[in-house]
């Protein structure tokens, strides 16, 4: 039985699972590197609750509830009552393994454990820890609290009962699940970033403007967030890493990420949570950047 899920990473995503796992009644241990990440994230969940009061999708009394069953640290032994436990952090293989060492000797040995990545190994990842078979991934789609589907990937050792364990957690959690096998990017960054990337392109080769690919996507394509847009939601370093891991895992030159791409990341234009990436949020209204 799952009661206690801890959530390591407190970003955008990680946030959310938070946010969504309390909501749903789970006690919930969220760890990240500062105190001041773990501010931001709560002054975000409650933001995001106070939306959903308004909406009356859920109370002021179980906001209250909610927000009293997240606790936050800096420390890993936070998770060593936890049942299962998400990995949300930034999307960098060697990251993930040093959370997953820094984490086990917290862990409790029955623990479930799963990592929201958006594109790396789950057979590698579950084969750095000491439990490959109850290692599963767990891919929410940002906004957490808003977007319908979680994919669920199997590492090659993952057994029945974990998949089992995670796909009714997902459901408990109000989301619909889409099972992907274990290749690079599982489903939908597999389709996604490649036209996220094309999009790039497009702006490099000076085919069109932000404004105008953004614009020919929405009112063209009937997609709700334009292609830059979307990049800059997702997060621009995301994005550059989930591409990396395309082109090294298909090694297929299809997929080479774009240099604007990286020169935007190098250049800490991260998208919306650095304040800037192909639009500036400084102002009421985004600006495009080029
Ligand atoms: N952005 C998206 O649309 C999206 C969607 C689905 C999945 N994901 C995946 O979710 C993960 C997080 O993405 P994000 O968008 O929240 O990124 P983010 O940059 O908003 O947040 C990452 C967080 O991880 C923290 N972190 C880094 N190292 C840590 C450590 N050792 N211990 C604890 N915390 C640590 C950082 O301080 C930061 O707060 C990535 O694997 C990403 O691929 C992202």
């Amino acid at each position: 039985m799952i009661k206690t899920i801890g959530v390591i990473g407190a970003g955008q995503m990680g946030n959310g699972i938070a946010h969504v796992c309390a909501a749903s009644g789970f006690d919930v241990k969220l760890v990240d590197l500062s105190q001041d990440q773990l501010d931001a994230a709560l002054a975000t969940i409650t933001k995001n609750m106070d939306r959903q009061v308004k909406r009356s999708l859920l109370s002021e009394d179980d906001k209250a509830g909610a927000l009293g069953r997240i606790e936050m640290g800096v420390d890993y032994a936070l998770f060593g009552g936890c049942d299962f436990v998400i990995e949300a952090a930034t999307e960098n293989e060697e990251i993930k393994r040093a959370i997953f060492q820094q984490l086990l000797p917290h862990l409790k040995a029955d623990a479930l454990l799963a990592s929201n990545t958006s594109s790396i190994s789950i057979t590698r990842l579950a084969a750095s820890t000491d439990r490959p078979e109850r290692f599963i991934g767990m891919h929410f789609m940002l906004p957490v609290p808003v977007m319908k589907l979680v994919e669920l990937i199997r590492g090659l050792a993952t057994d029945e009962e974990t998949f089992q364990a995670i796909k009714t957690l997902a459901e408990t959690l109000g989301k619909d699940v889409a099972v992907a096998e274990d290749f690079p990017a599982f489903i939908v960054n597999r389709i996604l970033l490649p036209m996220i990337n094309e999009a790039v392109y497009t702006l490099y080769e000076g085919v069109g403007g932000v404004e105008a690919i953004d614009k020919a996507m929405r009112l063209g394509a009937n997609h709700p967030m334009g292609p830059l847009e979307l990049a800059d939601f997702i997060g621009l370093d995301t994005c550059l890493s989930i591409m990396q891991v395309l082109y090294e895992g298909l090694a297929d030159s299809k997929y080479r990420p774009c240099p604007l791409l990286v020169k935007y990341v190098e250049a800490g234009w991260l998208g919306r949570k650095a304040g800037r990436g192909f639009y500036d949020y400084g102002g009421e209204t985004p600006v495009p950047t080029r």
